[in-house]
């Protein structure tokens, strides 16, 4: 089964109003280009309705596991929902390292964004200290363990992001060999707990560095289904080109 490859951009704690605005409007005057391509990004949370009718896919950073209630600085998935978000990010490295986001937490924001009616990008990887270590795999397992745990089956549309923390922000992309090692070792990890079906229907995507100039090599990898983009989902050109070099992979 070939899984159809997702382009999505993070673009973290950047963009104003009228820098979103021109970023959409660069888009859309190229949409014939990515026509067929699943173009999904995740803007600060008061930019989501500016992207609605835009042809892009669209969802918060992070959404909470309630519907609502006393919980100050957090987002519902029901909110996200009504505001037209088909997509939630969960568990990025940067809310594990700087705000206090668990496996846990993770495994529960992502499993509430699918029992909303929206499609997790659950991100994970592991920090250069471990890699060197040689616990790179061990890390993957932990990170996924209460999800595993609390899901006796892949949610449909469910998504995982590879993010090695070494390669986020630094330039320093993982090799296309240790992306596809790590997204192996994943999909098998699917596969023990929710089967050979859930296996094959996850969409895994490589996020860290992800360029124009990287990015064919990187999704023609047998289990690269897509990539997470940082610092280039900003311009449109760069994410555009990304969104192309995925055409034949
Ligand atoms: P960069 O592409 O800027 O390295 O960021 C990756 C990332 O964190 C995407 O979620």
């Amino acid at each position: 089964m070939a899984r159809a490859k997702l382009i999505s951009g993070n673009w973290k704690m950047y963009k104003s109003v009228a820098e979103t605005k021109a970023f959409l409007a660069a888009v859309t005057v190229r949409s014939a280009e990515f026509r067929g391509t699943e173009l999904l990004i995740f803007p600060q949370a008061p930019l989501l309705p500016l992207l609605k009718d835009s042809g892009i896919a669209f969802g918060p950073q992070s959404v909470y596991w309630e519907e609502k209630g006393a919980f100050t600085g957090e987002i519902s998935p029901v909110l996200a929902r009504e505001l037209g978000c088909t997509y939630a990010l969960a568990g990025h490295s940067e809310r594990r390292q700087f705000f206090g986001e668990t496996n846990e937490s993770a495994a529960k924001r992502a499993l509430a964004t699918h029992a909303f009616g929206m499609k997790s990008v659950f991100c994970l990887g592991e920090m250069l200290a471990e890699r060197d270590a040689g616990r790179t795999f061990d890390v993957l397992k932990a990170q996924c363990a209460p999800l595993f745990a609390a899901a006796k089956s892949c949610p449909e549309g469910f998504s995982m992001a590879y993010e090695p923390v070494w390669a986020i922000g630094t330039g320093r992309t993982a090799t296309a060999a240790q992306a596809q090692e790590a997204h192996a070792f994943l999909r098998g990890l699917v596969k023990g707990a929710w089967g050979a079906d859930g296996a094959e229907r996850v969409r895994l995507l490589y996020g860290g560095s992800v360029k124009p100039e990287n990015a064919k090599e990187l999704m023609s990898q047998a289990d690269v289904d897509g990539v997470l983009v940082g610092g280039a989902s900003l311009e449109p050109a760069s994410f555009l080109a990304i969104a192309a070099a995925s055409k034949g992979c």
